[in-house]
């Protein structure tokens, strides 16, 4: 798919972070045009993305952010996240006031608030902006982006966001993004393993499962992990996707989360349990739809 990107002025942005997601994010925003500097842990794909995509590569995340009016970020968990914003080397140090930071890792909304005070007493907006639409989102550019935090900060990363998204939505104050996300994976665990047992229950009475899934996939059953699991749930094929590993850490963030607010969440409980059986069965990596691989 080829992206066609807003014309608007072009922006020394920095990006911190270039894993599955970031790397093809950072990409677009090279493409509509903005200057880059990217930082990442191993600076081996830093390199690899500079001879992509040109831009600037840096060995601090400090350095990245300097010079930069908005510093996207998009690395793995709550620690790794201060790891690259806090200290000396971290993007906080590096930025100049009024620059904005953007953060589009999976993570908790404490940390996004802890992180939006300490940004603050800099004069740095912090914006937390997580995403939904998986790898191919990201490479295609159509990713769904919930945010949190000021509005004047979010209206100013949302048309740049726009290169690597199909929307970018405010949903509230700091925290307000990663919760929206909490929602997204609650609502995603359950649909899954409804959707395990459905396959499996075909297949154990003999159907011919890629003709039901065509047939019920028009009809009340569809789902966006119908229309793109299905067929390789059928086959048993999960060496892509989203990793079951990651899976766990974004439950685990729905589970803290639940505990404090008082929300019940009983079949999201047992899909994180089934999901630890897949990790015990070597299934770190596998995408999210081998809770099926339990059922056979
Ligand atoms: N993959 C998906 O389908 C998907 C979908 C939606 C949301 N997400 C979320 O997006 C985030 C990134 O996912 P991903 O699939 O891109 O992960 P990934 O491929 O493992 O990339 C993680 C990136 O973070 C960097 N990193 C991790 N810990 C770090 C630390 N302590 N200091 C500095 N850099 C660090 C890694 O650097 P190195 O290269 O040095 O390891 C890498 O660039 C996660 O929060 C994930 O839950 C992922």
């Amino acid at each position: 798919m080829s992206k066609t990107y807003d014309t608007i002025p072009p922006r020394a942005v920095a990006f911190i972070g270039l894993g599955v997601m970031g790397y093809p994010m950072a990409g677009h925003l090279a493409r509509a045009g903005h200057r880059v500097s990217v930082y990442n842990r191993s600076a081996a794909k830093a390199q690899a993305w500079v001879a992509e995509h040109g831009g600037a590569s840096a060995p601090t995340p400090a350095a990245a952010a300097a010079g930069a009016e908005l510093v996207f970020c998009c690395v793995g968990n709550d620690d790794d996240l201060r790891a690259v914003t806090l200290g000396e080397a971290g993007a906080f140090a590096g930025m100049a006031p009024g620059a904005i930071f953007v953060d589009h890792t999976t993570a908790s909304a404490e940390v996004a608030r802890e992180l939006h005070a300490t940004a603050a007493a800099r004069g740095l907006p912090f914006v937390d902006a997580p995403v939904s639409g998986g790898q191919a989102g990201a490479v295609n550019g159509v990713l769904t982006v919930m945010c949190g935090g000021d509005e004047a900060p979010f209206e100013a990363m949302k048309p740049v966001a726009m290169a690597f998204a199909r929307a970018v939505t405010r949903i509230g104050d700091s925290g307000a993004g990663q919760l929206a996300k909490m929602v997204n994976q609650i609502a995603i665990a359950g649909l899954v393993q409804g959707l395990a047992e459905a396959i499996a229950f075909g297949q154990h009475a003999g159907l011919d499962m890629p003709r039901v899934l065509d047939v019920i996939g028009k009809g009340a059953a569809q789902s966006w992990q119908m229309d793109n699991r299905g067929k390789t749930m059928v086959e048993g094929k999960f060496d892509f996707g989203f990793a079951v590993d990651w899976m766990r850490k974004d439950l685990g963030l729905v589970l803290d989360e639940g505990r404090r607010n008082g929300a019940r969440l009983p079949v999201t409980a047992l899909v994180d349990q089934f999901y630890a059986e897949l990790q015990a069965l070597g299934g770190q990596r596998w995408d999210t739809s081998s809770l099926i691989k339990r059922l056979r």
